[in-house]
């Protein structure tokens, strides 16, 4: 237990303090909770952080309790204080006891990069930590780095290994006659822990993908004829109120699309600093997979603090939204983009997103458009994001620059100047190796042989409409255009 500064016995917050520690070492968790509460409660004075070290002791006891919950909401009340690696690794062990891994990794990462994680001790702690998840989440490459560096490190330090130990590393397949400086396996590491700590409080995709497919999977086992016949982008667009329509499109699109709008966000905050917070609104925001896009985009862009407004407007409430971020506020607006733009007075975002969207309000672009130049308000610089549907061989490209064309010439015909755009009509390359998100190989396999193992009876007479059920995983489909524009 840490103890910082003086202890003046006389004083009642060292008291109970001191109890408090007594209660926790002999196991006597709910007496150490209790009396620490009370003191946070009535005293009206703590010196040297006492109060920030009984919140400690809340938080430990309440984990040997299994609260975890409670336990954490008193971590993290003390790391805004004590910003100390072995805190994020208590963190990091209540999550994982909580078996949310991936926040579990977060904060042990974090550990590992804080400045305070000094000695040796401390070190080995964090890093076995991270081995264990990196273990359970499967990454056993990445676990196996931790084992090779914990054991040169204790090997360096001249420390005892017993033959346990050395059996167990050897059937990892690390040579352990190897020397290697600890420092050279860290810095290796670091780029990693960076990334493991970027990994957000809010869902990954890889855990809706996971959500999804399990709502799915479900669903196909009990409903034959399912509403998937009339899947196809050709004549018509798939009816989205259907709830296994949203997760057959999310399973094959949103992995694809959320690297898209990521890459399209990142291209704008390279471009332009934006102020402490982003306001932005999405037209026919889906499962708002772009707001998502747009968190990732700002952590890997280091400006993580920025906050968002973001409104997105779509006729069908979608499931599977991504968790927002504390500081962020999200409106939906369920309902026709055509009525939303009748009914509000103007629009203040600095960046307009269609995901994917814009070709199903085609038929209403002339009366968009102009509600769209009386509405925009003055903001110095404005985006328009325009992600299109690509179709395999058909060339839509005519049809979305017409479309993009009105939009141009609604925005600069009163209010601002165009001032560039930017293309991507995408490769063939897999998007994995630019995206630290993987799509699960089972599901990618369920998808594949989807058609084949369907039990439907629309599939042996042809009326069954759904054509390719693999998941999008490469960058062939993506296709989007950034249009700036500068107040006149
Ligand atoms: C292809 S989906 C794209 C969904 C999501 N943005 C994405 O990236 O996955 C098109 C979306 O536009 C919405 N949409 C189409 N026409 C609309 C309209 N007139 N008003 C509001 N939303 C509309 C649909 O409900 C659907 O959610």
């Amino acid at each position: 237990m840490v103890d910082n500064g003086d202890t003046n016995y006389t004083r009642p917050e060292v008291v109970v303090y001191e109890r408090s520690k007594t209660l926790y070492k002999h196991g006597d968790f709910e007496e150490a909770i209790k009396i620490s509460e009370e003191a946070l409660e009535n005293l009206s004075e703590f010196m040297y952080d006492r109060d920030i070290w009984l919140k400690r002791i809340i938080a430990l006891a309440n984990c040997r309790l299994k609260n975890y919950k409670i336990s954490i909401k008193y971590f993290k009340e003390v790391l805004e204080t004590k910003n100390e690696c072995y805190i994020q690794r208590e963190i990091a062990n209540v999550y994982n006891n909580l078996n949310e891994i991936d926040l579990a990794l977060k904060y042990s990462a974090e550990s590992a990069l804080n400045p305070t994680l000094n000695s040796i001790d401390q070190k080995i702690k964090t890093y076995a930590l991270l081995e264990r998840l990196l273990f359970k989440k499967g990454l056993k490459v990445k676990a196996k780095l931790h084992a090779e560096l914990i054991y040169q490190i204790r090997k360096n330090d001249k420390r005892n290994i017993d033959e346990e130990e050395i059996e167990r590393l050897k059937n990892l397949n690390i040579d352990t006659n190897k020397n290697i400086a600890h420092e050279t396996l860290e810095k290796k590491l670091k780029q990693f822990w960076k990334l493991l700590s970027l990994k957000p409080h809010y869902s990954s995709i890889e855990s809706i993908i996971r959500k999804v497919y399990d709502d799915f999977y479900e669903y196909n086992e009990f409903n034959i004829p399912c509403d998937l016949k009339d899947f196809t982008f050709k004549q018509n667009v798939p009816n989205y109120e259907k709830k296994s329509v949203q997760q057959f499109y999310l399973l094959k699109y949103m992995y694809s699309y959320a690297f898209e709008y990521m890459t399209m966000f990142k291209k704008i905050l390279n471009q332009r600093e934006f102020g402490n917070n982003i306001r932005i609104t999405s037209f026919g925001c889906g499962n708002m997979i772009d707001y998502w896009a747009l968190i990732r985009a700002l952590e890997e862009n280091d400006k993580k603090e920025i906050s968002i407004n973001y409104t997105g407007v779509d006729s069908i409430d979608w499931n599977y939204k991504p968790k927002a971020r504390e500081n962020d506020t999200i409106n939906f607006k369920h309902i026709d983009v055509k009525k939303y733009l009748n009914e509000e007075k103007y629009l203040d975002s600095e960046i307009f997103i269609f995901p994917k969207s814009l070709g199903e309000f085609s038929g209403d672009i002339e009366h968009f458009c102009k509600n769209f130049k009386e509405k925009i308000k003055d903001n110095t610089n404005i985006y328009v994001l325009i992600s299109y549907i690509k179709q395999d061989e058909s060339n839509n490209k005519e049809f979305y620059n017409d479309l993009s064309d009105k939009i141009k010439d609604a925005i600069t015909e009163n209010k601002y100047d165009f001032v560039d755009e930017k293309v991507n009509e995408g490769n063939k390359r897999h998007i994995e190796k630019y995206f630290n998100e993987k799509y699960p190989n089972k599901i990618k396999d369920y998808l594949m042989h989807f058609k084949s193992n369907c039990k439907c009876l629309y599939k042996e007479n042809e009326k069954c409409k759904l054509e390719y059920t693999h998941p999008q995983i490469t960058q062939k489909y993506i296709q989007y255009k950034i249009m700036s524009f500068n107040k006149k």
